[in-house]
């Protein structure tokens, strides 16, 4: 990894995800190493939805330079055999963690088309998706400040210690409707006072991300600096 202070950002952030599969472009990846480089509250980060770690490495340079900031990925790292076909064409997958099978993208499922050209090739090289990820953070010489949480928000939350506290959320998990307002009410134990929100696939084609943003974010009386960048939504928290 180049973190030479004089190599620009936007060129560091290019070499650092060339190879790494996923969906966020370098544009909006920029965005979001800005607002964590440049926030100066107290608390960690948390990452819902983090795949092969592409966004993860990206969090985890800022927070590596910050020096005193961790990033937590939170995901269910599916692999291979978690996945199923639903009767409609779309995928949808479970996994067992615990003893117990958490299911996703059962309401908003994935459409064949992004899963046989984006998630299925990888499985032919990789057993599961949290394979890819360690691999990525350990390239990127990033193991001691991102670290992978394998289970839901629910289940991080539960297990976070008393006085966990986030600066910066980014959620990108499940897009249904349901999903984004649980993962709301689970970051909001944890959000300080100008922490940060960012919503992916934010007022694009997910009507239960928008739903969920405008029921839970826009009409309440919690957050200001609302403001939408690409594909992706940001607000802060309201300081008292
Ligand atoms: C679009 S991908 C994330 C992409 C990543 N942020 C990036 O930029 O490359 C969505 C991820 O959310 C995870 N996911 C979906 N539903 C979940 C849930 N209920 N709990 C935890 N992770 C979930 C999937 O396993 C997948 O890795």
């Amino acid at each position: 990894m180049n973190s030479n202070k004089t190599t620009p950002v936007v060129n560091q952030i290019e070499n650092l995800v060339a190879t790494i599969p996923g969906w966020s472009p370098n544009d909006q990846l920029f965005a979001l190493f800005n607002l964590v480089f440049l926030t100066r509250t107290e608390g960690e980060i948390i990452e819902l939805g983090t795949w092969c770690g592409r966004s993860a490495s990206v969090l985890g340079l800022a927070a590596k330079l910050l020096g005193h900031t961790k990033v937590y990925c939170v995901d269910l790292f599916p692999a291979g055999e978690d996945w199923f076909k639903n009767a409609d064409g779309t995928y949808s997958f479970s996994v067992e963690v615990e003893g117990r099978r958490y299911g996703a993208y059962e309401d908003q499922t994935v459409w064949a088309e992004p899963f046989e050209r984006d998630i299925a090739p990888l499985y032919e090289k990789y057993h599961g998706v949290l394979d890819v990820f360690l691999e990525t953070i350990d390239k990127n010489e990033l193991k001691d400040v991102v670290i992978p949480f394998k289970g839901t928000l629910d289940m991080f939350a539960q297990q976070a210690p008393k006085d966990f506290k986030c600066k910066l959320a980014f959620v990108d998990g499940d897009h249904s409707y349901d999903a984004v307002c649980k993962d709301i009410a689970n970051i909001e134990r944890f959000l300080v006072p100008g922490g940060w929100i960012c919503f992916d696939d934010a007022f694009s084609v997910y009507d239960g991300v928008n739903k969920a943003i405008t029921d839970k974010i826009i009409n309440s009386t919690q957050y200001d600096l609302c403001q939408q960048l690409t594909r992706k939504f940001f607000v802060a928290r309201r300081k008292p």
